[in-house]
């Protein structure tokens, strides 16, 4: 008997910390101490002990049963507070999780890589430079003079007396000519700097979008060309496109490209500011002294350059009138583009 309560014990103990759930804890109880379980069987065969044997053997039994109670008692509550936390997983009543909303390509980026399609149609690569740019590249090799204003520090973000935010993309010509061999049809988009104040159509910091066409006759009328099938391709329509004559160090000649105005055709209205067109990009001849600089051979080729804004031109796509909005990153104004990508 004695041995019996012992094994009872060891074993009754290890059902019920075994046990997976409320039911089968219950099931373990009955089991033990149920009214047909084991201890009960055991207490009943009590008075087959010999008198003398039955207290200790009564009390040993009694000990075994409030050790199995308690045991029971745990475990029951153990799985109790295990149980809380399954069931918060599926509470009903607690307010929905918000459908995560899909996010969209900004603006800016959507029209940047609209126009890099363009020109990947017209054949050209692309390729980009570091923001953070040596003075030479950004101004020296573009044929920049030393005493040029807009070496100035007002209009340039100096590191050091070397090292500067580059202005415009230009810079990334001459880096692409100092690795590629001519003939090269090239686009480098990124972010250009300039200490300018901050008012609706300037920012210290914006989007250029630079071209470069390199080989061995290319004229004046390839540019107009390519600009043309940029123009339509991008605003859509027959759209008249006119060169006036500009100065940049780095083209010669230089020009700026207007576009007929989208919004009145040409009459004049508010996007053109009466004028009938809309300036959208400088252009030019590349300048010998930049060959020079790039390491081509000023004599036996010819090229292109042009940059252009792409806040700008996102602008007039968009019929946007502040730049800041582009940067603000509010999404009430932000979701009006989505799916454009
Ligand atoms: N880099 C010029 C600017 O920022 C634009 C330009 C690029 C003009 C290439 C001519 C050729 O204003």
């Amino acid at each position: 008997m004695e041995n019996e309560i012992g094994r009872l014990r060891v074993e009754g103990l290890d059902l019920i910390v075994h046990a997976a759930d409320e039911n089968a804890l219950e099931q373990v109880r009955v089991k033990l101490l149920g009214r047909k379980g084991e201890v009960t069987r055991l207490l009943r065969g009590l008075k087959e002990a010999a008198p003398d044997e039955r207290p200790r053997l009564g009390a040993l039994l009694n000990e075994l049963k409030q050790v199995l109670a308690e045991a029971l008692q745990e475990r029951a509550e153990s799985l109790v507070a295990a149980a809380p936390r399954v069931k918060a997983a599926y509470d009903l009543t607690l307010p929905g999780v918000p459908k995560a909303s899909l996010g969209a390509p900004h603006p800016l980026i959507s029209v940047l890589e609209e126009i890099c399609d363009i020109f990947y149609g017209m054949g050209f690569t692309r390729s980009e430079g570091p923001d953070v740019e040596l003075d030479y590249y950004n101004f020296t090799a573009l044929n920049f003079p030393a005493d040029h204003p807009a070496r100035d520090i007002q209009d340039t973000f100096y590191i050091n007396d070397k090292v500067c935010l580059r202005t415009q993309t230009s810079p990334v010509q001459i880096r692409t000519m100092e690795v590629t061999k001519p003939p090269l049809a090239s686009i480098f988009p990124g972010r250009v700097y300039r200490n300018e104040s901050t008012d609706a159509s300037h920012l210290p910091e914006f989007f250029q979008i630079e071209g470069l066409c390199v080989d061995r006759a290319i004229s004046l009328a390839d540019l107009r060309d390519t600009v043309v099938q940029f123009v339509q391709a991008f605003f859509g329509g027959k759209r008249q496109v006119r060169f006036r004559p500009h100065y940049f160090p780095f083209t010669e000649p230089s020009v700026e490209v207007d576009m007929v105005c989208f919004g009145c055709k040409g009459d004049g209205c508010h996007i053109c500011q009466q004028t009938g067109w809309l300036e959208i990009m400088g252009a030019g001849m590349v300048h010998p002294n930049v060959f020079q600089f790039a390491g081509y051979e000023p004599d036996a080729y010819t090229g292109f350059a042009f940059g252009m804004g792409i806040d700008r031109i996102a602008m007039l796509r968009y019929g946007i009138t502040d730049i800041r909005l582009l940067y603000e990153n509010d999404l009430r104004f932000l979701s009006q583009f989505r799916g454009v990508f």
